[in-house]
């Protein structure tokens, strides 16, 4: 694994704005006969990365060559205000030109399980494959405070280990179901990228990026992507802590 690159920003704005340069670059080395694949995640912590995207004008980001996925959705319709999918649509899909056969939702008003193997099926068809495993371009993440990623938490951090490339699961904490993406896939990645901001994750960023305390129990902490690259990007709240 290559050692993990952390960027610190004055500001989300400015976490955005190197964001876009990685999808740039993304969508550059996919080539001309290949289209980017992207995972977006989920959260709170992703609308203002994708407000800014949607507020870049001219052809920087030329989204009819990118192929736009979800690390994990919530099991509910597409409207509800839980819905990763709902959160995107608002803050970016709307507002930029990319074709819908370009967008790959997660449906979490199907059953679960179902569901879980529907778009396992979908990524695996749609990627390139390394070692058998469908290698993402980027995969965006957020963290929680408890160090979960995507939708596994510390209370059942061995579905991280799944075989399966999406399990279904559930929030712990409200027993919200969800759909996530396991380590298979996550790992396999070109490039995996934590957007971590504020100063509440600032004691786990801390923890997961100098190894030290509970890192070791949060499921963050497995993300380690085989060949690709691991970049944090945080602001200045969520890196108060490093170091101390
Ligand atoms: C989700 C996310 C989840 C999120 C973290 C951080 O569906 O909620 O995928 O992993 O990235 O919980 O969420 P915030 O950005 O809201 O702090």
């Amino acid at each position: 694994m290559k050692t993990p690159v952390v960027r610190i920003f004055d500001s989300t704005e400015d976490i955005a704005d190197h964001f876009a340069n990685i999808l740039f670059r993304a969508v550059v080395s996919a080539g001309t006969w290949y289209k980017a694949s992207v995972a977006l995640s989920g959260g709170s912590t992703p609308r203002a990365i994708y407000s800014y995207l949607a507020s870049l004008k001219g052809n920087l980001l030329e989204w009819n060559r990118i192929h736009l996925f979800w690390g994990d959705e919530r099991c509910v319709v597409p409207e509800s205000p839980e819905s990763n999918y709902r959160m995107a649509k608002e803050s970016l899909l709307d507002h930029i030109n990319i074709p819908e056969s370009n967008v790959f939702r997660i449906k979490g008003e199907e059953e679960p399980q179902y569901e879980a193997e529907r778009y396992a099926e979908t990524v695996s068809g749609l990627l390139p494959h390394e070692n058998h495993i469908p290698k993402f371009d980027l995969v965006m993440l957020g963290l929680g405070e408890d160090g979960h990623t995507v939708s596994i938490f510390p209370d059942n951090i061995l579905l991280f280990h799944s075989d399966r490339l999406f399990e279904a699961t559930e929030n712990p904490y409200n027993g919200q179901q969800r759909i996530t993406a396991t380590g298979k896939l996550i790992n396999q990645a070109a490039m995996v990228v934590f957007i971590v901001t504020g100063r509440s994750k600032a004691g786990t960023a801390a923890s997961l990026i100098e190894k030290r305390g509970d890192w070791k129990n949060y499921p963050a902490s497995l993300v380690q992507p085989v060949n690709g690259e691991l970049l944090w990007l945080l602001d200045e709240e969520a890196a108060s802590e490093l170091g101390k």
